[in-house]
């Protein structure tokens, strides 16, 4: 198939690139690098050894994407190009819901005109709100407390709306849970712009030095230590997830966790992250986070059944891998 990835540069785009590639699809990237960087296109033509259409682009301008529809005659579309700051959702609300949501329906559109019937977008489990766990796809969602996760639900529902209007599309939503790690290559992995916002990469850049020392958010929460526990998810189990949703995709909307169904704490993912890489990583317990769960975990299991597909990456390959990355960016 010819896939369409937008956000393709990013992080959890670049890795699902690599997926497709391998197992035989063609991609084509549209990105506007604004949390990326162009050297990743050619990082993924490394790995595969395969060639990449990119497309320098902003997906919600339809002057920039209407010709990309033109010219190629896409099997599938891969929506990635979103933001995806929390805290900066906060501040800046309307940033979010205009990129998030117009990449959305403007990608949708063009899907429409140009008959283009598989769809595949990035959700997040932010969208269950404070639910109770494990977190199954059936649940009635509540509230996300922040613009970020009320653009992921505006964006289901606007998908779900379009395909009732458009019986032959078939759409799968996909909710991660908390991707981490890096392709074995160390080529490619999680770049953030500034002091990371996310666990995995504040560890990597502590263990390297440039950071001091790791804040845990909280050590008085209901969980196994009093630390916030997460379904980390190996990017690379979430990119071949991707792979399947899209060959598996039937007619309407399917809904799918992608996560491993496993919590683990942070003072887990610290021990696990010096187990696997010899590697101190010095910490402090400070303040719980505003907007922070104590825990979730995914239900996995429609996943697996539907889709065949289960993470088969443990958390010390994470750690194994997000740290040879880091270490590689020198
Ligand atoms: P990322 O920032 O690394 O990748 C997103 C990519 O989209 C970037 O390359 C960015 O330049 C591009 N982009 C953004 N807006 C665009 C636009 N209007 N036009 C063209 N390109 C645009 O983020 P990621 O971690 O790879 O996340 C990918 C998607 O998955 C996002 O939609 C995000 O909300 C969602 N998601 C991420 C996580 C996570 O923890 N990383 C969890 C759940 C859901
Ligand atoms: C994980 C745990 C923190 C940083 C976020 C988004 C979510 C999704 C994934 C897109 C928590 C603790 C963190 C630190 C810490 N993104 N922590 N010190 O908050 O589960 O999810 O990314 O959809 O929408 O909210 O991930 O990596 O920020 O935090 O102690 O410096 O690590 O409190 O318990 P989170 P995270």
């Amino acid at each position: 198939m010819e896939i369409l990835v937008a956000g393709g540069a990013g992080y959890i785009g670049s890795h699902t690139c690599v997926a497709l590639l391998k197992e035989g699809h063609r991609v084509v990237v549209a990105d506007n690098l604004c949390n990326s960087k162009a050297e990743t296109i050619h990082k993924i033509e490394q790995i595969t050894n395969k060639k990449v259409v990119f497309y320098q682009i902003d997906v919600t301008k339809e002057e920039d994407i209407r010709p990309v529809f033109s010219k190629h005659q896409f099997d599938g579309v891969i929506h990635f190009a979103g933001l995806k700051a929390v805290g900066e959702s906060v501040k800046e609300p309307l940033k979010y819901y205009y990129n998030n949501v117009l990449s959305t329906i403007m990608l949708a559109r063009m899907c429409q005109e140009y008959k283009v019937n598989r769809f595949v977008f990035s959700s997040s489990a932010t969208v269950y709100g404070e639910n109770e766990i494990p977190f199954v796809e059936t649940m009635n969602l509540l509230p996300t407390t922040n613009p970020y996760g009320e653009t992921k639900v505006i964006s289901e529902r606007i998908l779900m709306d379009m395909q009732k209007a458009n019986p032959e599309f078939c759409v799968s939503l996909l909710r991660y849970f908390n991707p981490i790690g890096a392709h074995d290559s160390g080529l490619i992995g999680e770049m953030p712009n500034g002091i990371p916002n996310n666990l995995m990469p504040y560890i990597t850049q502590v263990a390297k030095g440039k950071l001091n020392k790791l804040k845990v958010f909280g050590k008085d929460y209901p969980t196994v230590d009093g630390t916030g526990v997460r379904d980390y998810i190996h990017v690379m189990d979430l990119a071949e997830g991707h792979v399947l949703a899209l060959e598996k995709l039937t007619k309407g909307v399917q809904i799918y966790n992608l996560g491993t169904g496993q919590g683990t704490s942070v003072l887990q993912l610290i021990r696990a992250f010096e187990e696997a890489n010899h590697i101190q990583v010095p910490f402090e317990i400070s303040e719980r986070r505003p907007g922070d769960i104590a825990e979730f975990y995914a239900d996995a299991s429609k996943a697996e059944r539907e889709l065949e597909f289960t993470a088969r990456r443990g958390i010390l390959d994470m750690c194994r891998d997000a740290w040879r990355f880091e270490k590689n960016l020198g």
